[in-house]
């Protein structure tokens, strides 16, 4: 039978909601389940990934089994359903580095195990734990555990799927490692499923194709989550404006007047995310359209429903022989791709791959 084993760096907000939606599926590997755009893909299903292990610094996870890790205080996420078979998966202590830098370093305290562990030992666990897919699903900033795992990855000869809006498959140097050795490298910054990206992506596509001109736009992202509290703090932040805007860029927009990205933490909105975004066209005789929308989101659910895609794309890959940053899956599923697409053409060319 075909099976993914995924191991999760970072069991946080976005962890928590994938281990759900893979628990969901497991429990009914046959029903088609709301958000999941391919049933199958590469000719997997949702239902054929398990997680087999999480490294995290988090003293109320490490040490635990992945179902009580999520229980620890800075996991807002929704609890929608009991985890499946991927309930007993270890979370292991990993290599801080710059992980809790900034804000987040005043609510995570770091486990005693963290000071111990180093990258050799995330290598060795993930051959250990027979790992097809790493997700790196860490803070964003945090550069140097990032690439940490990047390379403890390669070591494994383990493919990965970058989460976060740190240069990895737009790195050309760490794409040529990852393809030298035969490894598949998926990335960066994860498209959330129906998100601010790909709605605001797909209106400047709609306006460009009936013919008007960008005058301005701006995306403003609001939220409650430790995503947001990181991102509040703008050393962290600087990599998540440049994502957001090479995906409005890769959607068609040029030299107009365009801001996107983390706008504030607003803690009680928990893992709800706001996003008001404005975008301003100069149509018929100069007439101007102007098209303001709010989008309410559960933030990780959103990121869930692309988690499951990319792990089977990454897997799917491999099988294909294929390897370093794999470039048809990538921009329906990644803000920042080493190449970016309008949303159509994004959605085919992914589409294309996975069947
Ligand atoms: N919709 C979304 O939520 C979404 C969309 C796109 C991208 N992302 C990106 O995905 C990433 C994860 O987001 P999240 O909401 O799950 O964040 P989170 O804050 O809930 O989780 C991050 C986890 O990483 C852990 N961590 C910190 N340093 C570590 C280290 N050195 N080793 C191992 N674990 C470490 C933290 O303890 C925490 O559990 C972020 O970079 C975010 O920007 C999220």
């Amino acid at each position: 039978m075909k099976s993914i084993r995924v191991a999760i760096a970072g069991a946080g907000n976005c962890a928590w909601s994938f281990a759900q939606f893979t628990a969901q599926a497991q429990a009914d590997p046959d029903t088609r389940l709301p958000g999941l755009m391919c049933h199958t893909l590469g000719g997997y299903r949702l239902a054929d990934v398990t997680i087999v292990a999480a490294f995290d610094v988090d003293e109320a996870k490490v040490g635990l089994p992945l179902a009580e890790a999520f229980t620890a205080p800075a996991v807002s996420a929704t609890r929608f359903t009991p985890l499946g078979a991927d309930r007993d998966a270890p979370v292991l202590p990993a290599p801080l580095f710059d992980g809790l830098d900034g804000p987040l370093g005043a609510v995570v305290r770091t486990a005693p195990a963290v000071a111990d562990a180093t990258p050799e030992d995330v290598a060795k666990a993930l051959v250990e734990h027979e790992v097809d897919v790493l997700v790196i699903a860490l803070p964003t900033g945090a550069s140097q555990a990032i690439r940490m795992f990047a390379r403890a990855a390669l070591t494994a000869g383990t493919a990965v799927v970058n989460c976060t809006p740190e240069e990895l498959a737009r790195d050309e140097a760490v794409a040529r490692g990852f393809a030298d050795a035969g490894v598949v490298l998926l990335g960066d910054d994860l498209r959330s499923h129906l998100g601010a990206t790909c709605l605001h992506a797909a209106l400047i596509e709609l306006l460009l194709s009936r013919g008007l001109e960008l005058e301005s736009t701006y995306q403003l992202n609001v939220g409650g989550n430790t995503d947001f509290l990181n991102l509040a703090d703008t050393a962290r932040s600087a990599s998540k404006f440049t994502s957001k805007s090479n995906a409005l860029r890769a959607a068609g927009m040029t030299d107009v007047d365009g801001v996107a990205g983390p706008s504030g933490f607003i803690g009680h909105l928990g893992d709800t995310k706001l996003c008001f975004a404005n975008v301003t066209a100069s149509s018929v005789l100069g007439s101007e359209v102007r098209i303001d929308i709010k989008l309410t989101v559960e933030d990780s659910p959103n990121a869930a429903g692309v988690i499951a895609n990319a792990v089977r794309a990454a897997k799917t890959a491999g099988d294909r022989g294929l390897s370093g940053a794999v470039d048809a899956p990538s921009p329906l599923l990644f803000k920042s791709p080493p190449r970016g697409l309008p949303e159509s053409q994004a959605r085919a060319a992914f589409l294309d791959f996975a069947s």
